[in-house]
């Protein structure tokens, strides 16, 4: 059916041991407990050098936007939203407003010419696995029990196969599954 749509649509994305993508109070610092002095990437950089571009919910939107760091992407970013009126100024033409149906927003994307996907965000994320439109999922485990939060999966319509293609153990610490949409 729709190959191409689903075939480049990425996950690269850490949760706590129960699943959570962000604490209670929707932070994200344990993320960093591990200490890094190497600041390994852990995989980050290789799979964003493969990707065009990220569709991303605007609450992650507004969490990057909030962090005390620079625009740390130099790829076109695709903000779902159907409250946000417009983006920011300093954004402007590299971040651009989306909404629609999935199938529309890819459509919409594709046209553009980007194609590899790096779909971001808790919401965003079980929306497109609602619809299967998920090919390749990397998740990396941080060993923390969080107890409460946003979880990153949700219930489906269906259960969805996946093969997991490599494991790696970062920091000896934090272990990350590489999984492919298996059909
Ligand atoms: N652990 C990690 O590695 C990691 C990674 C990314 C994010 N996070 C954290 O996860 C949290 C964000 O996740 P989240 O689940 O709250 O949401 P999210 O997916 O970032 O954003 C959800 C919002 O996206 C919009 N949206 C989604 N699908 C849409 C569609 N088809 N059309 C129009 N708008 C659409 C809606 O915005 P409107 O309400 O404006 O319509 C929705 O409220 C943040 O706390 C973030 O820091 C953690």
């Amino acid at each position: 059916m729709h190959t191409t749509i689903y075939k480049n649509n990425n996950v690269f994305i850490a949760t706590s041991i129960d699943g959570y993508i962000a604490d209670r109070n929707g932070g994200i610092d344990w993320l960093n407990s591990i200490p890094n002095p190497g600041n390994d990437d852990m995989g980050y950089v290789e799979f964003f050098n493969k990707i065009d571009g990220l569709v991303m919910g605007r609450k992650t939107f507004e969490t990057v936007i909030g962090l005390d760091v620079d625009w740390p992407y130099d790829k076109p970013v695709f903000v779902l939203s159907n409250t946000l009126k417009e983006i920011p100024i300093n954004h402007h033409g590299k971040v651009f407003l989306m909404k629609g149906t999935l199938i529309e927003i890819l459509n919409q994307i594709h046209k553009k010419g980007f194609y590899q996907l790096y779909i971001d965000g808790g919401t965003t994320i079980r929306n497109f696995l609602k619809e299967d439109l998920i090919d390749k999922m990397v998740l990396t485990t941080i060993p923390i029990l969080l107890g409460g939060g946003s979880s990153l999966f949700s219930e489906l319509p269906n259960e969805l196969k996946f093969e997991l293609i490599e494991t790696k153990i970062y920091l000896n610490q934090i272990t990350q599954n590489y999984y492919k949409r298996k059909k």
